[in-house]
């Protein structure tokens, strides 16, 4: 049933039946805590922190029934009822023969790599995520990403940023595919501010991997954000349901590496799915190893019901109209207010831009992480420093500034509501008129990798 138009107001399409309190700390007492953090937002209490922003990842809200499937949860350790509830979920939306359960995203990548990729093979990507290419490169491989120019400029407006540039994928094929074990689209394109891949632009790949003879494998977290902007932009898709057009982005690849953390709304979980029985018996041998028997995986089985359940929740479309609004609700009030943002806005995160903001902070003195900071300090609101604190280290130690300096403020599901994001909103809006006055940040103390985690800072001057 369509919402009626009459009403220009989308709401949560939800009713609040068991809440969470949140805990006011003043400016100067966050103040404290986040000196004795060292700077580092991570190393924070979650209960200082009043808006958590950090992470879209096992963070949202899960439904009554979600809850419910839980209580149906079988911990049988071969062969549990809830194994075929979640692949049967899993099966409607995806259905590649074989689908092996992990306990996150992270895991279905590590197997796969480890069953697939290993040193002189190149994995091209629209854009890796960082665990996607921290576990290529682990093998030995290359990760190279292969996004259309637009998706590297925050202020280029298109609608599938994400797409993956077809004439670079074509010429790196042409040279190296004997090399390439298997070419990944990520949906969203999430390391470049969540923005949609097109189902045009996935046949185009699925052609090219035709012409050379290479799979593609979808990295699919936050595929029904994903499907919702093909609906939404793309010609065709607008009378199409979700599911449907979910259907056929995986009737466009050959498997598909997931966190059930993301758009199934889940906590925890995640899979690996494929169509080749060879990968996937090398992937299940694997998967005993570390992760567990293949109905389990790293999962209870409670874990199982509750991700088959948040399946058939994440593509409604009055959940989707709602999430992707809302999304665009933040995005748009920070624009009128002249703060700028990653545009357009993506799915499941608006990205501000510190270096656009912060221009008296060079990049080495860690815009993000400087703006990062204001905003904890200033309304208890924690976003991700993404620029040159996460990737600015080169492997010898020294630095150079990263692409962009963003700070990612990230949308639990279901989780925030509308006043929460005019707060938001509010605090982003003073911390901007002050960005003259912030200081830049040096790293006093750091780990030789994923520095960002653990590093201590030290304010400039
Ligand atoms: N792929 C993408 C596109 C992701 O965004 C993530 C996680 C993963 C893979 C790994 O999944 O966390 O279940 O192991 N992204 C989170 C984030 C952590 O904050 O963006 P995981």
């Amino acid at each position: 049933m369509a919402m009626p138009d009459r009403f220009r107001t989308i709401i949560e399409p939800f009713r609040i039946h068991s809440v969470e309190p949140l805990r006011f700390l003043t400016e100067g007492e966050r103040r404290e805590r986040i000196v004795a953090a060292g700077y580092n937002l991570f190393d924070l209490h979650a209960d200082d922190v009043l808006i958590d922003l950090l992470t879209d990842s096992g963070t949202g809200a899960m439904s009554r029934d979600q809850w419910a499937a839980i209580q149906h949860g079988d911990e049988s350790y071969a062969g549990s009822p809830s194994w075929f509830v979640f692949l049967e979920a899993v099966q409607e939306l995806f259905p590649f023969p074989h689908v092996i359960p992990t306990h996150q995203g992270r895991a279905a990548e590590k197997i796969l790599f480890n069953a697939i990729a290993g040193p002189g093979k190149v994995v091209p990507n629209n854009t890796h995520f960082d665990t996607t290419r921290a576990n290529v490169e682990f093998t030995g491989a290359e990760a190279v990403d292969l996004v259309i120019p637009e998706g590297r400029d925050p202020a280029a407006d298109h609608p599938f940023k994400g797409n993956m540039d077809l004439a670079r994928l074509e010429a790196l094929l042409a040279q190296r595919a004997a090399d390439v074990p298997v070419v990944f689209v990520t949906v969203t394109n999430n390391s470049g501010g969540g923005q949609p891949v097109s189902l045009e632009n996935l046949r185009g790949v699925r052609d090219l991997c035709d012409r050379f003879g290479v799979p593609l494998f979808l990295d699919a977290c936050r595929f029904a954000e994903n499907a919702w902007f093909m609906k939404l932009r793309e010609p065709g898709c607008e009378d199409r349901d979700v599911p449907d057009i979910v259907r056929e982005m995986a009737s466009l690849a050959d498997g598909m590496t997931m966190s059930a953390k993301k758009d199934p709304m889940a906590n925890i979980g995640g899979w690996l799915a494929m169509r080749d029985d060879a990968w996937a018996e090398r992937c299940r041998n694997l998967l005993i190893l570390t992760e567990g028997f293949p109905t389990y995986g790293g999962l209870a089985g409670r874990d199982l019901e509750a991700i088959a359940q948040g399946l058939r929740e994440c593509v409604d479309e009055h959940y989707l109209r709602y999430r992707i609004r809302s999304t665009a609700y933040l995005a748009e009030a920070l624009d009128r207010a002249g703060v700028p943002i990653v545009r357009p806005a993506g799915g499941h995160a608006v990205y501000l831009d510190a270096r656009a903001l912060l221009p008296h902070v060079p990049p080495l003195a860690y815009p993000g992480q400087a703006l990062a900071v204001a905003l904890y300090e200033t309304g208890g609101i924690r976003g991700c420093e993404i620029g040159t604190v996460m990737f600015g280290r080169r492997l010898d130690g020294t630095e150079e500034p990263a692409a962009m300096d963003l700070v990612r403020l990230a949308i639990p599901r279901r989780t925030y509501t509308q006043s929460h994001m005019d707060y938001v909103i509010e605090v982003v809006t003073d911390v901007a008129s002050r960005a003259g006055d912030l200081p830049g940040y040096q790293i006093v103390e750091q780990p030789p990798q994923l520095r960002h985690f653990t590093a201590r800072f030290a304010p400039l001057g």
